[in-house]
């Protein structure tokens, strides 16, 4: 079911005929081996030969090829280049650091560097609470990863996973004016990467931890939520986990039931799925039934780690067994972060009447959306190329724009609930049906909304920059 997308463009410079028929030829030869054009522009013309660039999405990098070879076998045509779209955006990197002062002359190098700057630094070393209002601190994050649970990807390293951090740091600031910079440790080593945390944090007013493998993430931020005076989220856990709350939400109002009186099943107990529960459970749900790649989470399994008993003690009151295809039955949510095709729609056909399926594994869903959708009422999932895309964009700029302007020392599960209840909210009940239960990441009302929301959880717990109360932020 897959469609050609952007994520796979490329342009080729061909060389061709100047006949009547050559874009006609070109186009269709494109077409015929199931390539998306996107733009088709003449950039010379002589007697004898026309130069074009013609734009095309594709399915993957071998139907690239695939679209290339199909227009060079075309009779006079040669394939000059073909540039791939996505590698030309990465070319150099995709953020950079500019100066907010002006460094025109002597005078303003005296005050934003030497001699000026050393009253300032002094200022803070005297109050250092004063780097929030002297510094970048008050409006920067860290993006920090060990590189090994990239996307999909997986183990793929601190360099590698440069790219994808540095989209994360473009979409804060584009959605929320967060400067965000990546900081990607050679290290898989979870003391290695606390004390390097640790070390680096006087510069943040934020640490948004980025694919870090489970079940380390879950140490690594327990322990810098102890040792640091600033907020640190797990996108991957929390960010998920708050948008899967808004939709689950919004979709419970389209089939006008009640959480209190829903069977949820979670597939998948890793950090998305450990997460969701986390926060469902403040939604007091009728039962949430946990499942993993060993079938039904219980008390009394074997071989659990500590953030499997803990899901265990708070999770499934029947002590159901068994595997997923048990679980699923008469189940009211399904909500997969785990793997693909797990479920077929002869398993969704067996929950109850209206039933919410999230099939969130990337880039293949737990179940065929389309399946899904014959037996299910809501159907949601991770891809951009089908309705109701759960995508943590729509969470972590808006939380953390909150946790700045809050200057919040930490994050709790009450900030988490009122950033989803706020993007579910961003809805309007006439907007809302069953293909369209989150906003769109593009709406600006979104980050907005969430960070209003954040900031007021944080001052009703008094947990920001002087606050009173600073209890112990949950781990
Ligand atoms: N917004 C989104 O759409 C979104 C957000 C987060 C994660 N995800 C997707 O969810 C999946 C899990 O992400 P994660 O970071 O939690 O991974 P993870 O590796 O931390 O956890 C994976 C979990 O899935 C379980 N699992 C694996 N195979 C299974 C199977 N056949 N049946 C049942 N359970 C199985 C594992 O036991 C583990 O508990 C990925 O595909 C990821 O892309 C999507």
């Amino acid at each position: 079911m897959a469609i050609p997308g952007p994520g796979y463009s490329i342009t080729m410079r061909i060389a061709a005929p100047p006949s009547a028929s050559a874009a006609g030829d070109l186009t269709s030869a494109v077409g015929r081996a199931g390539g998306v054009i996107t733009a088709f522009d003449v950039v010379e013309s002589a007697a004898g030969l026309m130069v074009v660039d013609l734009s095309a999405n594709a399915l993957s990098a071998d139907h690239a090829d695939e679209i290339t070879d199909a227009v060079n076998a075309l009779p006079g045509v040669t394939v000059r280049k073909v540039s791939d779209r996505t590698f030309l955006v990465h070319l150099g990197g995709k953020i950079e650091v500019t100066s907010k002062v002006p460094l025109r002359n002597r005078d303003d190098l005296s005050r934003a560097y030497t001699p000026g700057v050393a009253r300032v630094c002094m200022a803070i070393a005297e109050n250092p609470d004063d780097a929030r209002r002297l510094t970048i601190k008050r409006n920067t994050v860290a993006v920090v990863t060990d590189g090994t649970a990239v996307l999909g990807l997986g183990n793929i390293g601190p360099a590698a996973a440069l790219p994808v951090m540095e989209g994360k740091a473009a979409l804060f600031k584009k959605f929320a004016g967060v400067d965000a910079w990546p900081v990607c440790i050679d290290s898989t080593d979870t003391e290695e990467i606390i004390r390097t945390v640790q070390l680096i944090a006087p510069v943040y007013g934020g640490i948004n931890l980025e694919d870090i493998a489970a079940p380390r993430c879950f140490e690594i931020e327990r322990r810098l939520r102890e040792l640091l005076d600033i907020p640190v989220f797990h996108d991957d856990q929390h960010g998920t986990a708050i948008v899967v709350v808004a939709a689950l939400r919004n979709a419970l109002r389209v089939v006008k039931k009640d959480i209190r009186d829903c069977r949820i099943v979670v597939s998948g107990v890793g950090a998305a799925g450990n997460a969701i529960i986390r926060l469902l459970l403040h939604q007091d749900p009728a039962d949430i039934v946990a499942v993993d790649i060993k079938g039904i989470v219980h008390r009394g399994r074997e071989g659990m780690d500590p953030n499997l008993a803990e899901v265990a003690s708070r999770t499934n009151k029947y002590v159901q067994a068994g595997s997923i295809h048990d679980a699923i039955v008469g189940a009211d949510v399904f909500i997969g972060v785990s793997a693909p095709n797990i479920l077929t729609g002869a398993d969704i056909e067996k929950m109850n009447s209206d039933a919410i399926v999230f099939a969130l594994a990337n880039p293949d869903p737990e179940v065929d959306p389309i399946e899904a959708q014959q037996h299910a009422a809501v159907v949601a999932t991770g891809r951009s190329d089908f309705p109701n895309q759960i995508n943590n964009v729509l969470a972590f700029p808006g939380v953390f724009r909150g946790l700045l302007d809050a200057q919040a020392r930490m994050i709790t599960d009450e900030m988490l609930t009122a950033a989803a209840l706020a993007i579910a909210d961003v809805v309007a009940p006439d907007q809302l049906n069953a293909s369209y239960i989150v906003p769109s990441v593009f709406d600006e009302k979104v980050a907005k909304a969430v960070a209003r929301a954040v900031v007021a959880a944080a001052r009703d717990g008094q947990h920001v920059a002087g606050g009173a109360k600073e209890s112990a932020a949950t781990s």
